[in-house]
């Protein structure tokens, strides 16, 4: 049930626009039953079949690509992280060695702007070009951010996932591991009218451009309550260490009134759609890597805290694991996220720049009058 509060002044209001439609968008549903679907295209069936480029080309492009437009779009993507200005890498390394990478990639995405020919068109063409080549960068960022060294980037046929993998640990990837990593990077690609689109889309709103859109973003997805939360979930399951310290664990965070990271959903009340599949890789890639326990304990959690609270799971309780067991480190989570919602974001910021109406709520003042109004 969505929570209203009426002021002192009969105005009632959604406290954190709980249940507010701020909008119409043909990119991604929800649907009443919680199936997650992008341009109408189901992503259960997507994320198990499709690599990431198709997911790309029908977010951005509107449409699912056949196999010569996969193609275009894995090399137009691989040309654009080949073609990372040389500044931004020797830029980007000068900030301090204990800067979160999510603070690095921001910095990194705003420095980009200034080296776009297409920055200040608005126009879709210009838009699509452009957030083609925000989503190639990501994974020539994340080598840089995360200074693994050494990553070669010329057209050797690398997927995305593929590159993104050997960006995060420095090591050229198993097909196994890519195949995981296409999994991810679908289910993180899009969501709605979510924290950091919506920040995206405000931007946008005023006509500002994608990368600064694209920088609100990443400054939002950064918060624990958000993105942040498969960084965060990691150090839950590193902290409970094994599944029959669960119960206990979620007994004393509760108590202390902690937010369990990787728990509850601001539009799932029943469960989060994502999470079946992404169990499914956790325990696929724990077999695989001889490390059950991970799947294990996020599924002794999922226990206590739906016993004790009743609360669900999200997608980013089950990421964590199998991130770790694709060898990304933690502090990469967050980005990686950033990597496959920055084709999510960038096709909001065409619909919003496609059909613009400033975003401008209004607010409540509960503050003290202290003057005679004129
Ligand atoms: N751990 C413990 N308690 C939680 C919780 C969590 N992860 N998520 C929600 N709750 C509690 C709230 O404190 C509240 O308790 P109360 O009724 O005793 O006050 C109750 O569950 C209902 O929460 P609600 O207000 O409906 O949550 P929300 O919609 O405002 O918040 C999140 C949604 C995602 C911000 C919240 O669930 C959260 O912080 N989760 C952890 C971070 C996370 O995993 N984020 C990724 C989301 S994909």
């Amino acid at each position: 049930m969505v929570s209203k509060v009426t002021t002192a002044a009969g105005v009632e209001y959604s406290p954190g626009l709980e249940g507010v439609v701020a909008g119409e968008t043909a990119i991604c549903e929800v649907t009443a039953a919680g199936t997650l679907v992008y341009r109408g295209y189901d992503i259960h069936r997507l994320a198990t079949t499709a690599p990431f480029e198709d997911v790309v080309a029908l977010l951005i492009e509107g449409e699912l690509p056949d196999t010569a437009g996969r193609e275009r779009v894995r090399q137009t993507l691989a040309e654009a992280g080949a073609g990372l200005p040389g500044a931004i890498r020797v830029a980007l390394p000068l900030m301090p060695p204990g800067a979160h990478p999510m603070d690095v990639l921001r910095t990194g995405v705003s420095m980009l702007a200034a080296f776009d020919p297409d920055l200040d068109d608005h126009t879709h063409a210009a838009n699509v070009r452009k957030a083609m080549r925000l989503v190639g960068y990501g994974p020539a960022l994340l080598a840089v951010i995360g200074r693994a060294g050494g990553v070669p980037w010329a057209g050797n046929g690398e997927s995305f996932a593929a590159r993104l993998l050997r960006a995060t640990t420095g090591a050229t990837p198993a097909e196994w591991a890519v195949r995981a990593m296409d999994v991810v990077l679908a289910l993180y690609a899009e969501h709605e009218f979510n924290a950091g689109t919506f920040a995206a889309r405000v931007t946008a709103s005023t006509m500002s451009d994608m990368y600064s859109a694209v920088v609100s973003a990443i400054g939002t997805l950064k918060g624990p309550l958000h993105g942040g939360a498969n960084e965060k979930a990691m150090d839950v399951l590193r902290e409970v260490g094994s599944a029959d310290k669960a119960d206990a664990w979620v007994s004393a965070a509760l108590a202390r009134k902690a937010k369990i990271m990787g728990f509850g959903h601001r539009i799932y009340r029943t469960g989060d759609s994502r999470v079946p599949i992404m169990r499914e890789v956790a325990r696929e890639l724990g077999a695989r890597t001889n490390q059950p326990q991970w799947a294990e304990i996020c599924e002794a959690l999922e226990a206590a805290v739906a016993r004790e609270k009743g609360l669900c799971a999200n997608v980013d309780l089950y990421a964590a694991p199998v991130l770790h067991m694709l060898g990304v480190p933690a502090t990469m989570n967050t980005p990686v996220f950033a990597c496959a919602r920055m084709a999510g974001w960038c096709a909001h910021v065409i619909e919003q720049h496609d059909g613009n109406r400033l975003i401008r709520p209004r607010s409540v003042y509960v503050g003290p009058v202290r003057q005679a109004r004129v």
